[in-house]
């Protein structure tokens, strides 16, 4: 049974490699920048995505200062949100992160700390990109 191992050997895979490490520009008007800090632990997350014409996200980076299971969070999360309308990437729970990765229930917050991530970076791209957002129809 997984709950009989601590670490599943995808979250394993995604510590020991990492997928989507670095940074984009963040002063470009198509990124935007998730910076997110979990309470629990005081460990940080910075994802950012940048954004095509089409409203799809084109790439994506992370670095994360943490622990292991927040750094397979991010990982994976860079991996299901490239090539996703920003409605997609806004939907995506972090049980489904947590269930794909088998993180145990004490590790549920390193996976929240994606969540959170990628709706703060999408948040900040719509903040930067008013016209594209769900307003835009409204002519506000
Ligand atoms: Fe954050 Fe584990 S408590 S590194
Ligand atoms: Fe805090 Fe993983 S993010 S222990």
């Amino acid at each position: 049974r997984a709950t009989q191992r601590f670490y599943h050997d995808k979250v394993l895979d995604h510590y020991n490699n990492p997928r989507n490490v670095g940074k984009l520009d963040a002063k470009s008007q198509k990124v935007g920048t998730g910076l997110v800090g979990a309470p629990a632990c005081g460990d940080v997350m910075r994802l950012q995505i940048e954004v095509d014409d089409k409203g799809v996200i084109s790439d994506v980076k992370f670095k994360t200062f943490g622990c292991g299971s927040a750094i397979a969070s991010s990982s994976y999360m860079t991996e299901l949100v490239r090539g996703m309308s920003l409605e997609e990437a806004g939907k995506i729970k972090n049980t489904t992160i947590a269930k794909e990765l088998s993180l145990p229930p004490v590790k549920l917050h390193c996976s929240m700390l994606a969540e959170d991530a990628i709706k703060s970076a999408i948040k900040d791209y719509r903040s930067k990109n008013p016209t594209l957002g769900p307003d835009a129809a409204k002519g506000a």
